[in-house]
């Protein structure tokens, strides 16, 4: 079910504002791609137009195309909310519902979109999404309790479990590791590494070091100063891009020399 996705010519706007400009990339499926690069470049910005969230906002557009499968997102009669089905999402700070129980936040989703299953069937996707995140050996007992009476790591869990319950074929995380300790961060980093069996990830994380142990590519952003839009500057296989980038600003960035 993993999709690839490729990015051509795309201008990523808010308003008048040329946020994001020429971007150009392959995102190979069954693959972890990492998106680095300073704050205000871009990243979270372009990762939401790979599922036309971007949009959501007010007066922002884009120009461009953005393929998967070699079928434009952006083109006519394609319709953003079935987009946004198959191109889940997993933001920094965790955001279950947290009134909801720990099984109706996994079926959240699947709510949403209006599918109608049995409970055998709830049941069924309860425990397979949890098993999928890593999550369920921790809340099998305590399926009917809150969302919110979880840790901050279990409930990025349990979003990565809501967001793989309705079978996406791409993930998009934003910094899903950025508000967890260490620990509940290598658990998520090890559950990505099983993720990408089947799905096609992307990663935006500001940690040097998780962008090398999690991705198998990496694509640097950067950005020349205030008001100027956000570029790619180099994408590539993850061990090239942090022991021999061909771009300075890239060496400069991952050496930790700015940024
Ligand atoms: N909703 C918005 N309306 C207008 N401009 C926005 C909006 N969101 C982001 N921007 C602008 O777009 C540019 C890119 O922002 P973006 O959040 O994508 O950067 P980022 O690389 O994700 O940064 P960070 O690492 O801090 O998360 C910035 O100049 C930002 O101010
Ligand atoms: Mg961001």
């Amino acid at each position: 079910m993993a999709k690839r996705i490729d990015v051509k010519d795309l201008n990523i706007y808010y308003g008048d504002f040329l946020a994001v400009a020429e971007v150009g990339m392959a995102v190979e499926p069954r693959s972890v791609t990492a998106f680095i690069g300073p704050s205000g470049c871009g990243k979270s910005t372009f990762l939401r137009t790979l599922n036309r969230m971007h949009e959501v906002i007010p007066g922002a557009r884009v120009e461009g195309t953005v393929a998967m499968d070699g079928v434009d997102l952006y083109g006519d009669g394609v319709d953003p909310v079935a987009v946004r089905r198959n191109v889940g999402m997993v933001f920094q700070r965790p955001n279950p519902f947290p009134t909801m129980s720990i099984a109706e936040n996994v079926l959240a989703g699947v709510r949403l979109n209006n599918r109608k299953i049995s409970k055998g069937d709830a049941n069924d996707l309860v425990e397979s999404a949890l098993q999928g995140a890593n999550l369920w050996k921790e809340v099998k007992d305590r399926l009917a309790r809150p969302g919110s009476s979880l840790s901050g790591g279990q409930q990025q869990r349990l979003c990565i479990a809501r967001a793989i319950a309705v079978k996406p074929q791409v993930l998009l995380m934003d910094e899903p590791c950025s508000a967890l300790d260490p620990i509940s961060t290598l658990a998520i980093e090890d559950l990505i590494a099983e993720l990408k069996n089947d799905y096609t990830i992307v990663i935006v994380t500001h940690n040097m070091q998780q962008a090398a142990r999690v991705s198998d590519r990496t694509a640097f952003f950067n950005i020349a100063g205030t008001g100027m839009p956000g570029r790619l500057i180099e994408v590539g296989p993850t061990g090239t891009m942090f022991s021999a980038p061909t771009q300075r600003a890239t060496e400069d960035y991952i050496s930790g020399r700015f940024g």
